[in-house]
């Protein structure tokens, strides 16, 4: 079932040897290096080099940024191709599933952390750093949550989740998604936030609770706030900016601990609305609040309209090229995840019944896809782009800078 032959250039000619060796002289890398040139079981093969100099988390760091996925924790057990792609191309990693309450305090004190410490295992073997996904959030509640939650029980519960949780991998999470998906304007409130259970228990103020709770669990995490559809130009996703940007703004006025906002970058083919100035003035303003930015789950939803391998891979690329090259330009933009490394492990397949899916980096049978050139070609446009004067200028310099 190897895939051959598509419309995309995968060639490396956009990297100048200067860029590559910038990278080199300000990252360490000979031992991942050594990693990623250790045989690929002949099944999975790749029929372009992808290793080493040409992979993606090597050309994310020759721009300073941190390349990674979210990780199936069974299929890394599992499936020894998967976890040497994932050392080959991550220089950072979230869990897919496995540190949601449901999954990790199914029920109340009692908690299961076997799938996230072998995750979080795996990555510090390879010097891969990890983020964390996520405290609280809506949604993956386990049902005694969802059922019992008074005010009083709310605020203990969530600490107590968030002290065991992230205090367990206290100083080795880069980051923590905190809080998840808390906004939602259509819910018609003025300040924009989803009218979820935890707001209706206890008031806008649980934000708050959960990230003075996540800074004492674990002070060296960046404390995340991530939510989606925050990329394009659409009149809702500018809402949406909006009422995150009031979020970020009550919070600092609060002086509540919070260094980073999640642009989800959940993307979606045919898009007509495109990419542009209300991105990047959303960008310039968490800079000048001192917030750094992560794409934190980005995948292309090809489901409609298109049939062809050539054309997904086509208009994959093309959105995810479009997408990266608005945001990437503004130094507060750190890392880009995707959401699954491979289309073999994806939720994109079931959610928009959609096999044939290629919104992914690599394929069904981890060869590389449109998407993968698109990202590391954006990767190496970086530089170039920020540099042009129709970029937002640099407003204050971010101050945590890791
Ligand atoms: O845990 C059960 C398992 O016991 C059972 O065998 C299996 C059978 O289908 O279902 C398992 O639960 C599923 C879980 O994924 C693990 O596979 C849930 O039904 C399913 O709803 C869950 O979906 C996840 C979804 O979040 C909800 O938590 C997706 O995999 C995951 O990709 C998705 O990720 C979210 C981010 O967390 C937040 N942003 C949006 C993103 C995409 O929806």
């Amino acid at each position: 079932m190897r895939r051959r032959g598509t419309a995309i250039n995968l060639t490396n000619k956009a990297v100048s040897r200067r860029t590559m060796l910038a990278g080199a002289a300000a990252f360490t890398f000979a031992s991942w290096l050594e990693g990623c040139r250790a045989s690929v079981p002949p099944h999975h093969a790749p029929a372009m080099d992808i290793g080493g100099s040409n992979s993606l988390r090597y050309h994310a760091a020759a721009q300073q940024l941190l390349f990674g996925c979210a990780v199936n924790a069974k299929a890394l057990r599992e499936d020894a191709a998967y976890a040497h792609l994932i050392r080959q191309q991550c220089s950072i990693l979230v869990p897919e599933n496995c540190l949601k309450w449901k999954a990790v305090e199914p029920e109340q004190g009692r908690f299961r952390f076997e799938d996230a410490d072998a995750v979080v295992a795996f990555a510090e073997k390879n010097k891969i750093k990890m983020r964390g996904h996520t405290l609280v959030w809506h949604e993956a509640l386990p049902d005694w949550v969802e059922r019992g939650l008074t005010p009083t029980d709310a605020r203990a519960w969530m600490t107590a989740h968030i002290q065991n949780v992230a205090g367990r991998y206290s100083g080795r999470m880069h980051s923590w998604d905190v809080v998840n998906e808390a906004i939602a304007p259509r819910d018609g409130r003025p300040d924009g936030l989803r009218d979820s259970v935890w707001l209706r228990t206890l008031g806008p103020e649980y934000i708050e609770i959960a990230l003075r709770a996540a800074r004492a669990a674990d002070p060296a995490a960046l404390l995340t706030y991530n939510d989606w559809g925050l990329d394009d130009e659409a009149a809702e996703s500018e809402e949406r900016r909006r009422a995150v940007l009031t979020l970020m703004r009550r919070l600092r006025q609060r002086n509540v601990p919070i260094d980073a906002v999640g642009i989800q970058g959940h993307l979606y083919v045919p898009n007509q609305r495109g990419y542009g100035a209300g991105l990047r003035r959303f960008l310039a303003a968490l800079r000048e609040l001192d917030l750094q930015v992560f794409v934190t789950e980005m995948d292309v939803d090809d489901s409609r309209a298109l049939t062809d391998e050539a054309a997904r891979d086509a208009a994959v690329a093309q959105e995810i090229g479009a997408f990266l090259d608005t945001a990437l330009p503004d130094p507060a933009v750190r890392a880009v995840l995707t959401w699954g490394l491979t289309t073999h492990y994806t939720w994109l397949k079931e959610r928009y019944k959609n096999p044939a899916t290629r919104g992914l980096p690599f394929d069904d049978t981890l060869q590389p896809t449109g998407g993968f050139a698109a990202i590391r070609d954006a990767f190496d446009r970086r530089k170039i782009l920020a540099a042009k004067p129709q970029q937002v200028a640099p407003l204050t310099p971010i101050r945590k800078w890791r």
